[in-house]
């Protein structure tokens, strides 16, 4: 080959490997559209024994929900004593993104200037993703199942869904006399709440239940399981077998004893601000069921069924006080007469919970509704 000839090889080499080089950075940059923008597939956290977990969009994540004094806190401890399981204790921030995002839909002038800024449906669901992603997988240790329990995240079940394909939700259902009676009697400060008045929070719970309802049956029951309190405190054997099926999670005998696995490595880590970590560090016991009893003002009770229809909705007798909720399970009998029994040791125990409360509460927030 001449001078000439070797020029127009070297020339044509340089095109196709310019080519080639070009052709293959298009093809990274495109992207699928059934996937989401500006997000990795996959991320990875290690282990204290150095195992890696990887953690995405389309894993099987666990969402805790219901209105705040329902259970929510004994449901996550009982799944966290489970090996495979991490919830952890309350993120605060998740609810927060969720129902900033629902003021944003609900004003057309801000979602039209989010959309005029490209802000798009696609590029904020990816945010919030990953947002929600990385707080739950790294906020705890990591482990083969990722849960959250925020109590409020149900009212948005249905966009959580489609932000977490593969995401299936425990919906803590429980009589909401017992619930606003807990809310009111604890002091617990939920938005919107008025702790001074039986009525109103009854009214309150009914419309936050009845949301979170309406988003569970939403989502469908292969993917939103309804527990309720009082039948999962007098059958803890057959409701978390129930609640492990539903998530595919294999049965393991520490699900039913989450008291001896608080704060222990790997275990049931609780909060020292949460106001239910002095309850939940004991066994699953009866002791909250009935307490409400006798203690709503009498006008109250009398219109009940009209304050709160959704109490009839999940099977709550209004006019029954308290309602046949049913016998318990000889193990939670059991326990129910240990904590009795030693009522001075579970005091003190739950004294040393409230004391490092206090001692925080200076810079304790109200809970978000
Ligand atoms: P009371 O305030 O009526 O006692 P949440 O965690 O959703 O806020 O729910 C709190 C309720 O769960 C509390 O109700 C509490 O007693 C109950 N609870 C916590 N730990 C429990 C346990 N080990 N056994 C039975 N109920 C428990």
């Amino acid at each position: 080959m001449g001078r000439g000839g070797r020029k127009v090889a070297l020339f044509l080499a340089g095109s196709f490997l310019a080519v080639w080089l070009l052709y293959g950075m298009l093809s990274s940059c495109s992207w699928d559209e059934s996937r989401p923008l500006m997000m990795a597939k996959e991320r990875y956290v290690l282990s204290n024994d150095r195992k890696v977990y990887s953690y995405d969009r389309y894993m099987p994540l666990i969402f805790i929900g219901g209105v705040p004094r329902s259970g929510t806190t004994l449901m996550r401890a009982m799944l966290d004593a489970h090996p495979d399981v991490r919830c952890g204790q309350e993120t605060r921030v998740i609810p927060r993104i969720l129902q900033m995002r629902s003021h944003w839909l609900k004003s057309q002038k801000e979602s039209l200037r989010l959309e005029e800024a490209g802000l798009s449906k696609q590029v904020l669901d990816s945010a919030i993703a990953a947002f929600c992603l990385e707080i739950i997988a790294r906020h705890g240790d990591p482990a083969p199942r990722l849960c959250n329990k925020d109590p409020l995240t149900l009212k948005s079940a249905s966009y959580l869904g489609e932000l977490f394909p593969q995401a299936k939700f425990i919906f803590m259902l429980r009589d909401g006399r017992a619930t606003v009676h807990s809310i009111i009697s604890r002091k617990v400060t939920i938005t919107g709440f008025d702790l001074t008045n039986y009525r109103q929070c009854l009214m309150k719970w009914n419309s936050a239940i009845q949301v979170m309802y309406n988003q569970c049956r939403e989502v469908g029951s292969s993917r939103c399981l309804m527990v309720h309190y009082e039948q999962l405190v007098l059958h803890p054997r057959e409701w978390m077998n129930r609640i492990l099926n539903f998530l595919d999670v294999p049965w393991n005998e520490s699900v039913l004893h989450h008291e001896d696995l608080i704060n222990k490595p790997g275990g049931v880590s609780l909060s020292k601000v949460e106001r239910s970590s002095d309850q939940v560090i004991k066994p699953v016991n009866l002791e909250a069921l009935t307490k409400w009893v006798g203690k709503i003002p009498e006008d109250v009770v009398r219109d009940m069924a009209e304050i709160a229809p959704m109490l009839s909705v999940l099977g709550y007798d209004p006019y029954a006080n308290p309602p046949a909720y049913g016998s318990p399970d000889s193990a939670v009998a059991d326990n129910t007469n240990r904590i009795l029994a030693n009522g001075q040791l579970w005091e003190s125990k739950a004294k040393a919970f409230l004391e490092q409360r206090e001692d925080l509460s200076a810079s304790e927030a109200p809970a978000a509704a």
